[in-house]
């Protein structure tokens, strides 16, 4: 448990809180590792803080998990902190508490910090949610090493209400509080009694939206295979990403090419890092009867795709000979 008054503090989103957290704790030159595919303003937010960031690719063999050692092995004498994102975006990756566990001895080893971005943690589905999520700072080596980031947007489907949460450790929160006070001032009056709401009489429309999701999810994932295209079955969060590399498009044109020969929008995997090249990013936070349409234009655009990627195959092969 946090201390409301001097270890957790309202955000305009986790979009703010990770900005916050990433001023308070980076100096210039430090390290910071961040897995990716990952959202994309993680990056970015880690070089507005002076700090230089390392990527730790992430594979779909290894279902889109970062390892302890893919961790310790990146660490340098620079490194000050590890950014974790699980349940993941754009992947839908959830982490294991041992995979958590093992992460963590590499964490207090090397005396780090970890940020954790926990947005999606309502949003899990099938045998992760029969694990339960694990929050980070609930294993104990970490509970002073976690700068922890929640917040409205997702399982509450309240992203435009900007309303996040961070809960850190006293010294992390008042440097942060500090900023929060000259940057922003407050997350808006209005948007924290909605939020309250949420908290205190919404509990019946998160599992109701989580179950929504978890059909979409099945439909959204079943839907990519029989058209052809490997997905990698996603555990949270309410994107899935399927490998398009069949196609013979980059993820780039096919999303360009879907959305103007089909008109369903798609966000190229690359755009979250290299290790998404191949891959594109399809959201489900949308109605049944759109993803089941959506699902119908796909098949026929990658049946479009792979006649052509065939047909190149043969003239390749005519040339040969
Ligand atoms: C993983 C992740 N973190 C943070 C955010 C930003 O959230 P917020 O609306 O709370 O700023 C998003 C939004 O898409 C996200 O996917």
């Amino acid at each position: 448990a946090y201390d409301p008054a001097s270890e957790i503090l309202i955000t305009v989103g986790v979009s703010e809180a990770l900005q916050l957290a990433m001023l308070a704790l980076l100096e210039d030159g430090d390290e910071i590792l961040i897995p990716e595919p990952c959202f994309v303003s993680y990056g970015p937010a880690a070089i507005f803080a002076g700090a230089d960031v390392t990527y730790v690719p992430t594979r779909v063999e290894n279902d889109f998990q970062v390892t302890a050692e893919d961790i310790e092995r990146r660490i340098t004498d620079r490194t000050k902190m590890i950014f974790l994102a699980y349940p993941s975006n754009p992947t839908g990756a959830v982490l294991r508490r041992s995979v958590l566990e093992e992460i963590a001895e590499v964490v207090v080893k090397h005396d780090l910090v970890v940020l954790s971005d926990e947005i999606y943690d309502r949003l899990i589905y099938g045998d992760a949610y029969e694990a339960g999520h694990t929050c980070l700072p609930s294993i104990p080596a970490l509970r002073d090493r976690t700068v922890l980031l929640g917040g409205f947007s997702k399982a509450y489907a309240m992203t435009g209400w900007r309303v996040g949460y961070v809960c850190a450790p006293t010294p992390v929160y008042e440097a942060m509080y500090k900023l929060h006070q000259y940057i922003i001032m407050s997350a808006p009056t209005a948007s924290q009694y909605g939020a309250l709401s949420g908290l205190l009489r919404c509990e019946d429309d998160v599992e109701q939206m989580r179950l929504a999701y978890d059909a979409r999810r099945r439909t959204i994932v079943d839907g990519m295979r029989s058209a052809g295209l490997p997905t990698f079955e996603p555990e949270g969060a309410f994107y899935c990403f399927p490998d398009i590399t069949s196609t013979g498009l980059s993820s780039e044109e096919f999303a360009q090419r879907l959305l103007t020969e089909e008109h369903v929008a798609v966000v190229p995997g690359d755009a979250f890092g290299p290790s998404g090249a191949g891959f594109v990013r399809c959201s489900y936070a949308t109605s049944m009867e759109g993803i089941e349409e959506a699902v119908v234009r796909i098949t026929r655009f990658a049946e479009r795709c792979l006649e052509g990627a065939a047909q190149n195959a043969g003239q390749a092969i005519d040339q040969t000979a």
